[in-house]
């Protein structure tokens, strides 16, 4: 017979109540789902219940708050299931070790949400595999998302998969399978049981936060280009923010529809309240950046995969906070004088640089989807790309009806190796190059920075370019350091050094 408390012990134990802990346990409580919470801090837990009780209509309590970690193991069904919401490094740590000392069991599942480096999830699934099973699950999608339905990208153990997968899947973002648009879901209370989860099983520990780690870095270059297109309208064509904003919001019903130029619509339209000035012409110009985007730069170094619009997104927010460096600038270089453009070049500019952000953003995504697949290859996980595009297509930050035909080219060749080379990107690209290659000419003569636009342009080109001058760069790296070569007219493979300071300079096969 079921004793009584095990009726009223909870579903799953919740640890972390900021923003983001706060919205995903509410959402596993519309979803059904009994969540015992703790946090260090006291009033995030009174914060989260009371918030509950302001929207459960149901009014029984779906939130049990706890005041340790021990009593939190104990308010749960057995075995435990814990959900982290902690910040990535030390503190996964910190509390993990916590719940060791607390009596966690082998067989419990602790699922760490958070933006942990791959690495460090790889590391922590062994170093805790006799106290419980480490489960990853980055989340992508703020605070809303978080809510009302993140993306979710969850690795690690199958067997806690089976456990996790309809949890997950309900609390997922959905997606209408024939139109690949999201089925949204905006009020608490609300759950939407139909449509696609956008919660796809991406491999084994360090795979999910992988492509989370690359969400992030498309999500950087994504966010850099349509600054860079910002400034151009801003500062080369001297719009105001809403005029701007009505240049967004159109391109936003066509090609260029995504989350993230929707929200930028609304910054550009924010007014500052006491100056109702808009808000964005107040905003210092200095970017944070919490690391994911850098480590996708630095892995797609190290894995050897051209990613330049991606790293170059990194830069930029880098150079931007040297605020005092580029005011020196600023003093030292006249800006560039340009001749006024009439309407029908203003007209042809806007259209120039609408096709030049599709491109470019066509080449950001390249970028990431080969580097996940080399990095797929390197560390022996079986990524499914059009899975993959399939959970970003609602939920998460990059969301756009563009990821719609991304997992249609995957669907059409599981093995393509670059998305550039797709029948339906490689049209698109063909039939928008001109107006980008126009732009960036335009740009570099307004002495604008358009560095992630400009880069992709210079990946597309040298992605199409079946000739490259690193002939001549391997002459020299031979010349002053015997590091050999191929030679186009011999068997691939063979390698030959030239005797540069010998008279003869012979050339000799090495074996
Ligand atoms: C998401 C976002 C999110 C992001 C933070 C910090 O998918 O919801 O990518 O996880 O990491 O917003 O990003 P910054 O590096 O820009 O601070």
């Amino acid at each position: 017979m079921m004793m009584n408390n095990e009726l009223t012990l909870c579903d799953i134990g919740f640890i972390g109540l900021g923003v983001m802990g706060k919205n995903l346990v509410l959402n596993l409580a519309d979803n059904g789902y009994r969540v015992a919470v703790f946090d260090l801090d006291d009033e995030k837990i009174t914060a989260t219940i009371k918030q509950d009780i302001l929207e459960n209509t149901e009014k029984t309590p779906r939130i049990i708050g706890c005041s340790s970690y021990t009593e939190l193991l104990a308010k749960l069904k057995a075995p435990h299931l814990i959900v982290l919401s902690v910040p990535a490094g030390d503190p996964v740590d910190q509390v993990c070790a916590s719940l060791i000392g607390a009596g966690i069991l082998p067989d419990d599942i602790v699922i760490d949400t958070g933006n942990s480096l791959w690495t460090d999830t790889v590391a922590r699934e062994q170093k805790y595999k006799n106290n419980f099973i480490l489960f990853s699950s980055a989340v992508s999608g703020g605070e809303v998302g978080a809510r009302f339905g993140p993306a979710l990208m969850p690795s690690g153990s199958a067997y806690a998969w089976t456990r996790i997968k309809p949890i997950w899947q309900a609390i997922a973002a959905k997606v209408d399978p024939e139109t690949g648009k999201p089925l949204e879901r905006t009020k608490p209370g609300e759950i939407v049981k139909q449509g696609e989860p956008c919660a796809a099983y991406i491999g084994p520990a360090g795979a999910g936060h992988y492509v989370k780690m690359v969400h992030n870095g498309i999500e950087y270059a994504d966010m850099q280009i349509i600054c860079e297109a910002y400034h151009l309208l801003r500062i080369g064509l001297a719009l105001s923010p809403t005029e701007v904003a009505d240049i967004f919001e159109h391109w936003n019903k066509g090609l260029l529809n995504s989350y993230l130029m929707e929200i930028s619509v609304e910054v550009l339209r924010h007014k500052d309240p006491q100056t109702s000035v808009a808000l964005v012409d107040l905003i210092l110009d200095k970017a944070g950046q919490k690391g994911t985007g850098l480590w996708t730069a630095m892995s797609s170094l190290e894995v050897g995969c051209p990613a330049p619009t991606i790293a170059q997104a990194v830069y930029a927010r880098s150079i931007s906070s040297f605020k005092s460096l580029r005011l020196a600038g600023a003093e030292v270089f006249d800006d560039i004088t340009v001749e006024s453009l009439n309407s029908d070049e203003k007209e042809a500019f806007i259209k120039q640089l609408h096709d030049a952000i599709y491109c470019a953003k066509i080449c950001a995504y390249a970028q990431g989807f080969q580097l996940m697949k080399l990095a797929a290859k390197e560390h022996g996980w079986q990524l499914d790309f059009a899975s993959i595009a399939k959970i970003w297509r609602a939920g998460c930050i990059i969301r756009a009806a563009f990821l719609q035909s991304i997992t249609a080219a995957f669907e059409r060749d599981e093995h393509l190796e670059n998305l550039l080379l797709d029948s339906f990107f490689a049209t698109q690209l063909q039939a928008h190059q001109e107006n980008w290659r126009k732009l960036v000419a335009k740009a570099t003569l307004l002495g604008l920075p358009i560095g992630a636009i400009s880069s992709a342009l210079a990946y597309f080109d040298a992605m199409r370019s079946a000739v490259l001058p690193t002939n001549l760069l391997q002459g020299q790296r031979d010349y002053f350091g015997a590091h050999t070569f191929e030679r186009v007219d011999k068997t691939a493979g063979k390698k030959y050094h030239v005797l540069w300071s010998s008279k003869q300079q012979e050339i000799i096969a090495i074996e």
